[in-house]
């Protein structure tokens, strides 16, 4: 039998290869190779097409039963899950340390063994004691939690076999162990090993699992991109830990949309859910300001306001200017910025430009280009924007102002918090008492903005 040879494998997205290299081939990071056991080493002899077991092919329209969901009874994550959790189904959490995932499914797992399931939650990162200790914080003291403090997946399976459980949290994937391979744990096949046995535990005995992994810097779920593929659903965690709010958003679901989101907010007594989170993102808006201009994103199919800020600043010529951005593609700025000198005249070249979405918020919606046009506009002509106005719209290169998804559905959402002009793209129509003003081209815009006719 061929020996297990010696593998290095990638640690950011899972590749593998037989020489140690600086730079990984497959997704160009730097130094993420580690060398890791080769998991099976397969012989060529082996021939696929003998030897195996015809499969009973089904149609489309056999009946099938829909999966069991289990609601948590925390709406905004039962929302974001597209109605619950599934049984036998395996989701997994991915967020920054600190974000409040432990938090989040402590609650969970509080509320579902309250209303009479079986649940289990093994913190692999925590002590039992500290678990107990956020229960009690978390006024969840009392509720009936099977909990432990394990690393070992072999250790775990044997416990499940015995206690059957309807809802298993994994707190994290990264500290688990499986005896069967001997990298380091945390390393991309000791996850993918743990996971695999995990998950097929859970489609086994129904279980609802659970696992929480987590982010490096650039947002992906660390070192296992693998482990996407193998859990039917992914959410991610996300918010900044210096603000209170946190967005709970679909990545991927084998049962339900990715256009649900989840909002919560970070406070004494845990995470809490923000039903209607518009007001959390406009709170303190005073008046007519240069460079503030209200945007209605759109998450999923859920209108959240919130507003944009601009600050331009002249520079003696010669200095190079700044670009700063939080919570908005940098890529898009440019561009905003230079169809606003290319195409509508704004010299805006030679001045330092900051943005800023206000609450932490990080926009990721189209629509948003022609309101950061706008609060670039407003503050480098210091004339604000009125402060009733909610402003959106995609931009082409050309200056164009494109038409955007549910229009209807964001004018509705400002007018309910007491919007009365809508500024967007030409043909959309006034609803609920928003007046409407549309715009073919950008100029057009920047010519109401700074008085032109
Ligand atoms: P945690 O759930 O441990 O984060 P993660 O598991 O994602 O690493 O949450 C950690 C933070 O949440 C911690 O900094 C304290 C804060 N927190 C509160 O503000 N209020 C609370 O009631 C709890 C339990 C935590
Ligand atoms: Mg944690």
């Amino acid at each position: 039998m061929a020996k297990a040879k010696r593998q290095y494998v990638c640690q950011n997205c899972g590749s593998a290869t037989y020489r140690w290299q600086g730079q990984c081939a497959d997704c160009g990071e730097w130094n993420t190779l580690v060398e890791e056991a080769a998991e099976t080493a397969f012989s060529a002899k082996h021939d696929l097409s003998k030897g195996g077991r015809t499969i009973a092919l089904e149609t489309l329209d056999a009946a099938s039963p829909m999966p069991e969901r289990m609601l948590c009874g925390i709406a905004e994550f039962d929302r974001a899950l597209g109605g619950g959790f599934v049984a036998g189904s395996a989701t997994l959490i991915g967020g920054d340390p600190g974000i409040g995932k432990s938090t989040l499914l402590l609650q969970a797992a509080g509320r579902l063994a309250k209303a009479g399931k079986s649940v289990v939650y093994i913190s692999g990162e925590e002590a039992a004691a500290q678990v107990r200790l956020r229960a009690q914080r978390l006024e969840l003291g009392d509720a009936p939690v099977a909990l432990a403090s394990a690393t070992s997946v072999r250790d775990i399976l044997a416990t499940l076999d015995r206690q059957t459980a309807d809802f298993v949290v994994i707190d994290s994937i990264q500290t688990m162990h499986s005896d069967l391979i001997d990298s380091a744990p945390g390393t991309v096949s000791q996850v993918r090993a743990s996971a695999q046995e995990l998950i097929r535990h859970a489609k086994d005995s129904g279980a609802a699992l659970v696992l929480v992994g987590h982010v490096t810097k650039d947002g992906t779920i660390a070192g296992p991109r693998v482990l996407e593929h193998m859990v039917d659903t992914v959410l991610a965690f996300e918010g900044e830990r210096s603000h209170q709010y946190r967005i709970l958003r679909a990545v991927k679901n084998r049962f339900g949309g990715t256009d649900e989101i989840g909002v919560f907010a970070m406070g004494d007594a845990g995470l809490g859910e923000v039903a209607n989170p518009s007001s959390l993102f406009l709170t303190d808006r005073s008046g007519d300001v240069p460079g503030s201009v209200v945007f209605p994103a759109l998450e999923g199919t859920r209108p959240v306001l919130v507003e944009v800020q601009a600050l331009t600043v002249r520079l003696a010529s010669g200095a190079t200017p700044r670009r700063a951005v939080v919570g908005w593609d940098s890529g898009r700025l440019a561009m905003v910025l230079a169809v606003l000198e290319a195409r509508c005249g704004l010299q805006m070249g030679g001045a330092e430009v900051y943005l800023n979405i206000a609450g932490g918020y990080r926009l990721t919606d189209p629509a948003a280009d022609l309101a950061v046009a706008a609060a670039l506009i407003s503050a480098f002509s210091e004339r604000p924007v009125p402060s009733d106005a909610i402003v959106f719209g995609e931009l082409s290169l050309s200056g164009e102002v494109r038409p955007v998804a549910h229009d209807a559905l964001r004018l509705r959402e400002a007018a309910k918090l007491g919007f009365s002009r809508g500024w967007g793209p030409k043909g959309m129509k006034g609803v609920n008492g928003i007046g409407v003003t549309g715009f073919g081209r950008l100029g057009e815009l920047v010519d109401l903005m700074l008085g032109r006719d």
